[in-house]
């Protein structure tokens, strides 16, 4: 049988376009996936990159890129055979989990974190259950419901203000909040048009009134020492969020000793519980001391692109190393923030004015991910900056966004 080369303390990277090559496969390359490719691809890992669509952000930078429908089991199960990727790294929630769990279990390729873990995280169900019967930690109260009746019984018990929210959605798709009893069929009609697959299911959540909100970025990774997975934490990022959308963050999030602990824990054993390898982004909201989990990506997280600005390794470096069996330093090198870039208009092939006067606010940086096509609110850059402290970084961050100018390039 053939030893690992991706075994962790002991990892052997090939040559790419070699058939000794390291082989990964992002299924997803938006943003996120762009960053976690340029980080392998510093590694002298071969990657291929795979969307929905034709010329996305992380397509841009891959040895290969395919477009998929992801959500097809059978295209799905034929690339990956096709391609044979020693590792296959979900960057979005919408693809045929089911397909990665007969993959991984065929031995085909290793599924980060785990087949599991995409499985479990992809419907707010799978997690809200682990997180709250099976591992006991503090979340808003909840109920599930399949029908605008259901949902009424499941408000009367829970209470207004609450939140209602699609099984399977993200970015707030399909998210609102209620105060009472006349916005309820809204809120149905809402969550029912913004689910990703529509299940007609739904979570009534009790709105938490938290002070503020942190991801707590948290990797397990090999240990240099012993080759065992460790579990090790980032400074907590704070962020902003509107309509569900994350707008603004900043790393690091002042917090009380004993919130920052209580994070920390909830985080380790969520993570634990879903296993394998890799950076993941626990979500947490806080007041005073108390601390409720929310949700987790097994994945970077879109708050977390702050960490390209303020940590010695991003958290997409991160990841990439966590994933290859390599070692990871989570260290922090300087307060920073980040600040989102929105399309502001809908058409293919739009360009960018302002570029050069962002660059020029002290401390100040820019990814501009190259999207095919603007929608309005579409996310298509992020302004990053460093500064004495997480409030000067904010302004710098808004200050930097401010200055870039999606416009019409007809
Ligand atoms: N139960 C809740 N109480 C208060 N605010 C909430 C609650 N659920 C969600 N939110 C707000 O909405 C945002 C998006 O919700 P989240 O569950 O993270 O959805 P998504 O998967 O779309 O990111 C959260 O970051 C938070 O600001
Ligand atoms: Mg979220």
């Amino acid at each position: 049988m053939q030893t690992d080369p991706l075994r962790a303390g002991a990892t052997r990277i090939g040559t790419p376009l070699s058939p000794d090559a390291t082989r990964v496969m992002l299924l997803g390359a938006g943003e996120l996936g762009k960053e976690v490719i340029i980080a392998l691809q510093r590694l002298g890992v071969e990657v291929t990159a795979v969307d929905r669509y034709a010329n996305a952000p992380g397509h841009q930078v891959a040895h290969r890129a395919h477009v998929i429908d992801m959500t097809d089991a059978a295209a799905l199960r034929a690339l990956v055979e096709k391609e044979a990727p020693h590792l296959i790294v979900p960057e979005i929630e919408a693809i045929a989990t089911d397909a990665l769990a007969d993959i991984e279990a065929a031995g085909v390729s290793t599924v980060i974190p785990t087949a599991r873990a995409t499985q479990l995280t992809m419907n707010r169900e799978g997690i809200r259950r682990l997180a709250a019967e099976e591992l006991g930690l503090p979340t808003s109260p909840y109920a599930f419901a399949q029908s605008l009746d259901e949902m009424k019984a499941a408000i009367a018990a829970i209470g207004f203000p609450c939140v209602v929210k699609p099984v399977m959605s993200s970015s707030g798709k399909g998210q609102s909040v209620l105060k009472r009893d006349t916005d309820i069929e809204p809120a149905w009609n809402h969550a029912m048009a913004g689910g990703r697959v529509n299940h007609g299911r739904v979570i009534v959540e009790g709105f938490i009134d938290f002070e503020y909100e942190i991801t707590q970025l948290t990797v397990r990774a090999a240990d240099p020492a012993s080759g065992a997975t460790q579990t090790y934490f980032c400074d907590p990022i704070g962020h902003v969020q509107v309509a569900g959308d994350y707008v603004e963050s900043w790393q690091p999030q002042a917090m009380s000793p004993a919130a920052l602990a209580k994070s920390r824990d909830v985080a380790a054993k969520v993570v634990t519980a879903l296993g394998g390898r890799g950076l993941f982004g626990v979500e947490l909201f806080v007041r005073g001391n108390d601390v409720w989990f929310s949700e987790v990506s097994p994945r970077p997280h879109d708050t977390g692109l702050v960490t390209l600005a303020t940590q010695r390794f991003s958290e997409f470096e991160l990841h990439a190393r966590a994933i290859l069996g390599l070692p990871v330093d989570t260290a922090l090198r300087a307060p920073g923030a980040s600040a989102v870039i929105y399309g502001g208009l809908d058409e293919a092939g739009i360009a960018f004015e302002g570029v050069a006067e962002a660059l020029a606010v002290p401390g100040a940086d820019l990814r501009l991910f190259g999207k095919p096509e603007s929608f309005v609110k579409r996310r298509m850059g992020v302004a990053l900056a460093t500064g004495a402290d997480t409030d000067e970084a904010r302004e710098r961050a808004k200050l930097a966004a401010s200055k870039v100018r999606p416009v019409s390039a007809r």
